[in-house]
């Protein structure tokens, strides 16, 4: 027998209001011509002296909310209405999740096996991946009893952080029509490219299969011992099917197309090769935090006065050539029909290279004037930019 949506949504909020067996429930995602005061919202139960709360935790992609409610003070219905378009709730004997199409029509799944209640009131700060997630134990950050190790605390922030921006930047293309909603048939396609150990990979995949979003990832390294850690790491998490590994170069791979572009430090121009491979492929969406800058700093031979001031420092020479690279390769995505800012990605103290370059194709044509300014810029600093050479015109 079919639910309707209100139906399924009274089971939904049946299941989160027993405390007895509820676990956790994630909405996530707009529904179509309705807006969310939050991107995500975690509900799970916790005990607070002798009472069952909830324990509300909203995200709006930068900033975390966290309150503790009374079930009975709270409107779940009303909550579960007010314009998500992913519902999951996991209760101790298996899962129901509500799709709601573009259309209005709900998909909504069951299914069962048994997942454990933590009603433990000590997540002070609620994290995107829990840190007991098998994924974070089989790829070394956490250890076997579920806790971030110290050595890898500061991969662990990386990851949070760039899924932090990759969550809200996803549901603003898919929202906008930039990306299609993705479906069971046509999941979501991601290519994290430099991949290395994977763990942005695995973290992307986890994290965005937690909010009910059909996936696809593909992980690009070029060294062959990490592709095939990968792989075992796949199977071995059972999730080989939606998650696949190759060893390649980036500018040499035969994938081709991919919804979303994700590159974390990929050294040097490697960095360039996955921006390049994003716009010549027809990414909707480049999430990419570059690496180590030698390119443009080796070809900054003389600067333009008064600039020498500055570039005969060592030092400042280095730090003139990383902005002058991450701003064009900015202006290079710009130029070819991306919105695209640079943003601060994660606290400086974490790592230096701390700089997110985020591009959303929206087809704008580019402006004469926008491109004679990049004209003008690279031939004061006698600099070709290595991206230049690698996006077909
Ligand atoms: C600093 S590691 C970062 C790995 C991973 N993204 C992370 O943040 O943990 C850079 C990775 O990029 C890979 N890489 C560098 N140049 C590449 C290229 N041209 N094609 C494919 N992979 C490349 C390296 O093998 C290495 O694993």
């Amino acid at each position: 027998m079919s639910l309707t949506l209100e139906e399924a949504i009274t089971q939904a909020a049946g299941l989160i209001c027993d405390t007895n067996t509820f676990v956790r429930a994630v909405l996530s995602g707009r529904r179509r011509n309705m807006q969310t005061q939050t991107t995500r919202i975690d509900i799970r139960p916790v005990r607070i002296k002798v009472s069952i709360l909830l324990q509300i935790i909203e995200n709006d992609g930068r900033q975390t909310t966290t309150t503790n409610v009374e079930p009975k003070t709270i409107e779940i219905e009303k909550l579960l209405s007010s314009g998500y378009a992913n519902i999951l709730v996991e209760h101790a004997q298996g899962s129901m999740s509500i799709r709601i199409t573009k259309k209005q029509q709900p998909l909504i799944h069951f299914e069962t096996g048994a997942n454990n209640q933590n009603l433990e009131h000590d997540r002070v700060k609620p994290r995107l991946l829990d840190s007991a997630d098998p994924f974070l134990k089989e790829v070394g950050i956490s250890d076997s009893a579920g806790h971030i190790k110290p050595s890898r605390q500061d991969k662990y922030k990386q990851v949070e952080e760039f899924l932090r921006l990759l969550a809200p930047a996803l549901d603003a293309a898919i929202e906008a029509g930039h990306i299609p909603r993705p479906t069971p048939a046509k999941p979501l396609k991601i290519v994290d490219l430099g991949c290395g150990h994977a763990y942005l990979t695995f973290a992307a995949h986890q994290y965005l299969r937690s909010t009910g979003i059909p996936i696809h990832v593909t992980g690009i390294d070029v060294r062959k011992d990490s592709r095939i850690r990968n792989e075992a790491i796949a199977r071995s998490l059972g999730i080989e099917s939606s998650i696949e590994f190759r060893a390649e170069e980036i500018s040499q791979t035969t994938l081709t197309g991919a919804d979303v572009v994700i590159a974390l430090h990929a050294c040097d121009t490697a960095t360039d090769d996955a921006i390049a491979w994003g716009i010549n492929n027809d990414a909707k969406l480049l999430l990419v935090a570059p690496c180590c800058h030698h390119d443009l700093q080796s070809q900054m031979q003389t600067s333009p006065e008064p600039w020498s001031l500055v570039t005969r420092h060592g030092l400042m020479k280095e730090r003139i050539a990383d902005l002058l690279t991450d701003s064009l390769r900015a202006q290079i995505l710009k130029l070819h029909g991306y919105r695209t800012d640079i943003v601060e990605f994660v606290g400086g103290e974490h790592t230096p290279r701390n700089l997110m370059i985020r591009a959303t194709k929206t087809g704008a044509k580019p402006d004469l004037a926008e491109q004679q300014r990049y004209e003008e810029l690279v031939q004061m600093w006698g600099v070709e930019p290595a991206l230049a050479l690698k996006v077909h015109q």
